[in-house]
């Protein structure tokens, strides 16, 4: 057996990354964060990503030292200009189309929350100038990988395919099944593809066009945000109508949990913190609950229970679940403060509780990323109820800033929460408290499971350093990242190394366990996809 030090990586592979989000430039979930801060973690292994963003104005005003690296007269219709530039230490190209990108609102939907019409050849292009790069297009620039993010950059792969010239091997990233880019079957010229693309082999899905089915079907690896996001979407339940097509390329595919950029989410540094203080120091935090309650207008009461929510506020995310059970919650002593925005219906029933409750429920129903870090290092506990939850960034910046999630056992959120039954209390390795099904009953009872607790010290201090303590960051995650990047990119394989062997020490008071990177199938492509009635997705991501 071989042992390979990091001094023996092959340097400076290239991967390229296409998406439409990226921390700190554009951001409307955890899409954004991850393909934000994975590249920073990937460096440490020697992979060098460059990120394809669309031409937002947000992007291309943050682009410093631009210069243009390439033209095209017409892609799908539109003249094209490629800027390659950095921003915060990271590397982008940017396509840049003013007639498809340079928009107010966010990124796929106007300011009064509608949809763009023409969200298929805006992410379309994009696609199409990412497969561009990858076969070669940039004189200077080669990737030896391209990873692609959710639906908007998934037809990639399926370009790749349908053009049968030479190209890099695709690794697509399944963030959330749930928004699948479905598009009418008369936009298929449109979008540059060919005819038999429309097929069941191919793009087409119930009579339209789906982006995602052509990375699910063409990317030579898959990865989803979480072990058991992987394995759950291969089940009617979880599958979203393409569970079937995902047990055909079972062998390709497998889950990478998310990581936090510690110097991002750090109490002691951040910004958004009121009264800094060292990670799992829960004395030094408390001083922050008083500030938060006073700041939303709630009672100063160190007694009571604060409970806290970040989030999208959508159906995804169970907070209609939370408003049901508003009334009976109070009935304790019990305060929630609620940060987020999303459909309309659950915000105006927040505000409406918010006016019957306003001793015990203050929401902002806005975005504000101060306030999505301040939160956590106030509060006592984050709830986090979601009916599904790919990976789920929040409860790793509870763990991390001393607040004990509550959240339900689906995804990522039970790959990294380890309920506070009583054996896992007796053991000390009890973190936060889950609960299933998702429902307004099962919810209720964990907050009351968790209010008990709550009440006695000890074992709710244990509960917040345990937390503390586990490890939120990206460096084993990363590792597997890169392990699957050099096998594709036809590297020798680094599976007989453990990410203790291959990762530098980082001066971090966290004490961490490392298991051993697993070893990642060989591909296989799909025999077919199959059809389930179950049919849910929109064009778009927020
Ligand atoms: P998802 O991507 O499904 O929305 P994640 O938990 O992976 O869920 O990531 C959500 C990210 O968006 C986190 O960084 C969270 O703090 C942030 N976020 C969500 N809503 C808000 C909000 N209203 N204000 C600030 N940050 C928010
Ligand atoms: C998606 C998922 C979320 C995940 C995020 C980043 O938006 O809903 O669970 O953490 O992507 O991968």
């Amino acid at each position: 057996m071989t042992q390979t030090s990091v001094e023996m990586l092959p340097t400076n592979l290239n991967v390229l990354s296409v998406a439409s989000e990226m921390y700190p430039l554009i951001k409307t979930g955890g899409l954004g964060d991850v393909v934000g801060s994975l590249p920073g973690a990937l460096r440490t292994y020697g992979i060098k990503t460059h990120t394809l963003l669309p031409g937002y104005p947000s992007v291309m005003d943050a682009l410093e030292g631009r210069q243009i690296v390439k033209q095209f007269d017409n892609v799908l219709g539109y003249a094209v200009t490629i800027w390659e530039g950095v921003t915060k230490n990271r590397a982008l190209f940017v396509a840049d189309v003013p007639a498809l990108y340079n928009r107010a609102g966010n990124p796929y939907g106007s300011p009064t929350g509608q949809d763009w019409p023409d969200n298929g050849i805006r992410y379309a292009v994009l696609a199409r100038i990412g497969a561009f790069i990858a076969q070669g297009y940039l004189e200077h620039w080669r990737p030896a990988v391209v990873q692609t993010h959710d639906w908007h950059s998934a037809l990639v792969a399926a370009y790749l395919h349908y053009d049968a010239v030479e190209a890099p091997p695709v690794v697509h990233v399944i963030h959330n099944l749930a928004f699948q880019g479905i598009f009418p079957r008369n936009k298929l010229e449109e979008f540059g593809l060919p005819p038999h693309a429309f097929a069941l082999e191919g793009l087409e899905y119930h009579g339209q066009i789906s982006f995602l089915k052509g990375a699910l079907f063409f990317a030579n690896r898959l990865t989803a945000v979480s072990p058991t996001y992987a394995e759950e979407i291969q089940t009617p339940e979880h599958g979203m109508g393409l569970d079937g097509l995902l047990r055909t390329r079972s062998a390709a595919l497998n889950g990478i949990l998310n990581g936090l950029d510690l110097s991002e989410w750090d109490p002691m540094t951040d910004p958004a913190v009121t009264f800094p203080y060292a990670v799992g120091d829960i004395i030094g935090r408390r001083a922050n609950k008083r500030v938060l309650q006073a700041e939303f207008g709630l009672p100063q009461t160190t007694e009571t229970f604060l409970l806290g929510l970040v989030s999208r506020l959508t159906t995804q995310k169970g907070v209609d679940i939370l408003a049901e059970i508003v009334p009976r919650l109070f009935e304790w002593n019990i305060q929630l403060i609620i940060v987020g925005v999303g459909d309309r219906e659950i915000m105006r029933s927040l505000a409406e509780l918010q006016s019957r409750y306003p001793h015990q429920l203050a929401c902002h129903l806005h975005y504000s990323e101060t306030l999505g870090h301040k939160l956590h290092s106030a509060v006592d506990a984050s709830l986090i109820p979601s009916r599904f939850e790919p990976c789920g960034l929040t409860q790793l910046h509870a763990l991390r800033y001393g607040s004990v999630p509550i959240a339900a056992r689906v995804g990522g959120l039970s790959d990294t929460i380890v309920d506070a039954n009583s054996a896992a209390i007796a053991e000390g390795v009890a973190n936060g408290v889950l609960f299933a099904p998702t429902n307004s009953e099962t919810l209720l009872v964990a907050i009351r499971r968790a209010y008990a607790l709550f009440q006695q010290k000890s074992v709710w201090a244990r509960l917040q350093r345990n937390g503390a303590l586990h490890d939120v960051s990206w460096e084993g995650k990363a590792a597997e990242y890169a392990q699957l990047f050099r096998e594709l990119a036809g590297h020798s394989p680094l599976h007989h190394n453990t990410y203790a062997e291959i990762a530098p020490r980082r001066g971090d008071i966290l004490q961490r366990s490392f298991r051993a990177l697993r070893r990642i199938q060989p591909a296989r492509m799909p025999l077919g996809g199959q059809k389930s009635e179950s049919l849910k997705s929109t064009g778009t991501y927020a």
